[in-house]
């Protein structure tokens, strides 16, 4: 199949910390699997990143090694396109346009506006607010057919398809109606010390998030140190059981097997044998990733050119749409 025939994919991160095996299970082990089939785009969201305060020397090393991290999990840059978001800036042009056909109510509703503007109640910025709609110019832009992504996403999704039918419904059709896609295990890796809550980049507590630079040692100690529950049988039940469940799902995906083959190998055995067994697993399943990371952060000219191609290919794709977007609203063009 060629470029034209393949569907498209478009998905990002945003690098506001160093990965962590959510971000693995949740969106890039699928953008891997994804690339043969898919004309793909995967973007560093760093203008989503700006929504937060941040250090710009931080940010800017942040962007670069989440490109790594891409690279480490396996994204080919000769199958897909990678690029930073700042480099293509029709997706702030689009914003624009798209947040003239956004009710307020839309954003102020968003699950992820109301957690973070409540984390960081000292910079409730317009930026935040708007953020939704960045992600549905990212999408949209790329006339993306599935947008592979964790579950706290869907929401987004759900504002990008709005966005996409009352734009198309209002001139003609202009957009393609994304999909989300979300797998049915790793779509939602929770904290390690409190299970249920999102294992997330910025929490506070290290112990909480296995990060993807992790050395073995450093993620056997976090899963030893897990928290479950006190009935100590290993089952899964997401309910009653979060801290246990989680790791049956981290152990799942390193191992490639079903809960109730993980529930027979381990009854009658409590604990301290399952969350060194997990332990070891899910250290092995990082090893690799993680060596990688350090080999191809070193060589930071093969990066950037990777990155500069990068953008030239998704600049060209987004240019297109956005030419479609300025004459449907009016814009003279000379
Ligand atoms: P971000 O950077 O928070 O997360 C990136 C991707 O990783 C998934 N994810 C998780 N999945 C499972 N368990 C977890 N604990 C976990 N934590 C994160 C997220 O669901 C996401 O798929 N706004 C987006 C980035 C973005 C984007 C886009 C995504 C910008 N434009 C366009 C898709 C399409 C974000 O901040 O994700």
């Amino acid at each position: 199949m060629d470029i034209v025939s393949k569907p498209t994919i478009l998905s990002g991160i945003t690098p506001s910390g160093i990965l962590t095996i959510g971000h693995l299970t949740g969106a890039m082990l699928n953008w891997v699997r994804m690339q043969d089939e898919y004309n793909c785009y995967y973007m560093i969201a760093d203008m989503h990143a700006i929504t937060a305060r941040q250090n710009p020397a931080e940010l800017r090393q942040r962007t670069l090694d989440t490109a790594a991290m891409f690279l480490a999990a396996g994204i080919s840059p000769e199958k897909s396109t990678l690029f930073i978001q700042s480099h293509v800036p029709a997706h702030s042009e689009l914003t624009w346009v798209l947040s003239t056909f956004t009710g307020m109510g839309e954003c102020s509703k968003m699950t992820q506006f109301k957690d973070k503007s409540q984390k960081h109640s000292e910079n409730v910025n317009v930026g935040l607010f708007t953020y939704p709609i960045l992600m549905a110019s990212d999408i949209l832009l790329y006339q993306a057919d599935l947008v592979p992504v964790g579950e706290d996403q869907k929401q987004h999704l759900e504002l990008t398809r709005n966005l996409a039918q009352r734009f198309n419904h209002h001139y003609s059709d202009t957009f393609k109606m994304p999909e989300p896609y979300i797998s049915k295990v790793g779509a939602r890796v929770m904290s390690l010390q409190d299970p249920t809550s999102k294992m997330s980049k910025s929490d506070e507590n290290q112990n909480a998030t296995i990060f993807l630079n992790d050395k073995p040692e450093v993620v056997k100690n976090k899963i030893k140190r897990a928290v479950t529950d006190s009935d100590a049988t290993v089952k899964f039940d997401v309910e009653n059981k979060p801290g246990v469940s989680n790791l049956m799902q981290l152990y799942s995906i390193a191992t490639g097997m079903s809960f109730p083959d993980i529930e027979k190998m381990f009854d009658g055995k409590g604990y301290g044998d399952f969350k060194a067994e997990v332990a070891e697993k899910v250290a092995e399943f990082i090893r690799p990733i993680s060596e990688k990371f350090a080999e191809i952060s070193s060589d930071k000219n093969k990066l950037k050119e990777i990155l500069s191609v990068g953008a030239e290919k998704a600049s060209y794709v987004a240019n297109k749409t956005l030419r479609k977007v300025y004459k449907k609203v009016g814009f003279v063009n000379f």
